[in-house]
């Protein structure tokens, strides 16, 4: 049985959207796909407001979070987490031989500039965060922290993940000055898996020329040299090109403002129906993610709730990591609509009265 996805990723995706990824296939070094290339970084740089460089590779987002740590650094990072993704992204610099110094924020609490006050030490060469921690639904002041993370050592570079942040939220790239901010095409932008992004600055590409094994898949300066002819490092998933193409035109003709505004308006409704019906949201007030509703069960038997839910034909998301069993996850992101929103609530609404 087919069912409508409000989950956390891969998210629902429009039947046009499928669609558009069903076009004969072309090779990767023809002059088509470099069109295809070309709009897409053009498009991505103007939905995002940016200059940066956009890269492109096959992978799911952590192919470029690793990436950037590679690139970034060569033996030492800071990394800043409240929650399973930080801690994700700690684990691979470790995994990478990297020593991390490590400021662990309360699970449900933002990270701000004061958790790493007098912390950003000379010898740290790059410093690490989740913007949107899909884990709580906490949505941090990204700019903030990099204000803080520059005001105390002007040489370490940023890296963001961005995953779940990137085209449901302003994550003000411009204000921000990161030196990587990493994504993928399952989440907000309602594309299948399989794709990364990275935007990715000068200061990145000078670092990475003085740190020795950047990889080869991961080789940011190898990468840089065929994106700047429009071309992939390795074969790239031509058939999800063609869908991100059309969505970033669907977005463009929605205009990013109203489509950040729909994400606030089905974040809205969301929290509200958890404050009615439930125990309220777990984030912090103010700083709570419009991509991604983390919801306190209370007495709610989950497994229950979800497989009535799965039955009438909607999916949600369980919790995950250390909150896992006290919460659980909707997502309300990418072409998911406030309509779609409001009938997933009233069939939980008459589950629960059940
Ligand atoms: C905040 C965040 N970072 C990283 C990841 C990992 O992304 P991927 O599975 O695309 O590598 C996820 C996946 O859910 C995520 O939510």
């Amino acid at each position: 049985m087919s069912r409508t996805l409000f989950t956390v990723g891969p998210v629902y995706v429009a039947p046009d959207t499928l669609e558009s990824m069903n076009r004969p296939m072309i090779t990767h070094r023809s002059k088509e796909y470099k069109e295809l290339h070309g709009d897409i970084v053009e498009k991505i740089k103007k939905t995002l407001d940016t200059d940066m460089d956009v890269f492109l590779v096959a992978g799911s987002a952590t192919a470029f979070l690793e990436g950037a740590i590679r690139n970034g650094s060569a033996s030492r990072t800071m990394g800043i987490t409240n929650g399973s993704f930080g801690n994700r992204s700690i684990e691979i610099a470790e995994l990478n031989g990297r020593t991390v110094d490590k400021v662990q924020v309360p699970w449900g609490k933002a990270m701000k500039p004061e958790d790493i006050e007098g912390k950003v030490s000379k010898d740290v060469e790059l410093v690490h965060w989740v913007s949107n921690e899909s884990s709580t639904g906490v949505f941090s002041d990204s700019v903030a922290l990099a204000k803080s993370v520059r005001e105390q050592n002007p040489d370490a570079l940023i890296m963001v993940d961005a995953v779940t942040a990137a085209y449901a939220m302003d994550i003000k790239v411009k204000d921000m000055d990161a030196d990587a901010i990493v994504f993928g095409t399952q989440k907000a932008l309602a594309l299948p898996p399989g794709l990364a992004i990275m935007l990715c600055s000068e200061r990145m590409l000078e670092k990475a020329k003085t740190v020795p094994n950047r990889g080869f898949y991961t080789d940011l300066l190898k990468i840089k040299k065929q994106s700047d002819v429009n071309y992939a490092l390795t074969t790239p998933p031509v058939s999800l090109m063609y869908g991100l193409d059309h969505q970033l035109d669907k977005i463009i003709s929605e205009g990013v403002q109203a489509r950040y505004a729909r994400h606030q308006r089905m974040a809205d409704m969301v929290r509200d129906w958890a404050d009615r019906r439930l125990a309220g949201v777990f984030p912090e007030e103010g700083y709570r993610s419009n991509s991604i509703g983390v919801l306190n069960r209370g007495d709610l038997d989950f497994d229950n709730f979800h497989s009535k839910l799965k039955a009438r034909g909607y999916e949600i998301s369980n919790g995950y990591g250390d909150v896992k069993e006290k919460t659980f996850r909707i997502g309300h992101m990418g072409d998911t609509t406030p309509e779609a929103i409001g009938e997933l609530l009233s069939v939980m609404d008459e589950i629960l009265e059940e």
